[in-house]
């Protein structure tokens, strides 16, 4: 039997900083990573390259159940073969938002992102980490920061990996896409009752991961 393992939950809206946050934490803890946006990433990336509609529930269901997904110190492997930044645009940010709303969707999903957690610990990102994939979880975390900040965050990271962005439209895009994930009856984007709020609007990156740092510890 694995023997369970302790998970740090990471939820927020995008552009929050969840990934940068998390990806760091779990370096220094020595834990596995599990950045759940990259699933929803992916079943909307193959649900566009196989002409899967977004109201093809089946379809959208028989993809997720045979998704064959891999997360590496390298990245994410989909088939075997590496995933790059194609789902790393705001448009699979969209595609992802909407395929996720799926109850089935994200039940196929949920075992799958439970047995992630291994010794010697997790540190999961999403939106629904501390409420419903792990509520158990020995440490929950939910950043928040303004949607303008967000927006500039996001447009820096997408215009640094080379996209063509418009603040704009991103931040158009960033709040729709919030207003859906929070809308959802199904696992929506919402602190657990037992989750520290932390609002980043004002903080940079070192004093925010200090802050996780000191939660988790003092839960160890
Ligand atoms: O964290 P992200 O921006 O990569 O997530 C992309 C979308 O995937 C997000 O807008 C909603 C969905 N998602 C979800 O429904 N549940 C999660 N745990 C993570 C992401």
């Amino acid at each position: 039997m694995i023997k369970e393992a302790p998970v740090l939950t990471i939820d927020g809206p995008s552009g929050s900083g969840k990934g940068t946050i998390s990806t760091t934490v779990a370096g220094k803890l020595g834990w596995h990573y599990l950045d759940s946006g990259a699933i929803y990433r992916v079943l909307g990336y193959l649900a566009k390259t196989r002409n899967i509609a977004f109201d093809d529930v089946g379809g959208l269901v028989n993809l997720s159940q045979n998704l064959d997904l891999t997360f590496t110190a390298q990245g994410i492997s989909l088939d075997g073969k590496p995933v790059g930044d194609e789902i790393r645009t705001e448009d699979a940010g969209k595609r992802a938002s909407l395929v996720s709303p799926i109850p089935e969707v994200r039940k196929t999903l949920l075992q799958w992102q439970r047995a992630r957690a291994r010794p010697p610990g997790l540190v999961a990102d999403g939106r629904d980490m501390g409420t419903v994939v792990f509520p158990n979880a020995i440490c929950k975390i939910f950043l928040t920061a303004s949607a303008q900040a967000r927006a500039d965050r996001r447009f820096k990271q997408l215009r640094d990996k080379g996209f063509d962005v418009n603040i704009a439209q991103l931040f158009k895009e960033i709040s729709e896409r919030d207003e859906r994930d929070a809308n959802r009856k199904v696992s929506p984007l919402k602190p657990a009752h037992d989750a520290v709020v932390l609002d980043t609007t004002e903080l940079d990156i070192a004093e925010v991961i200090s802050r996780v740092m000191g939660e988790i510890n003092s839960r160890l």
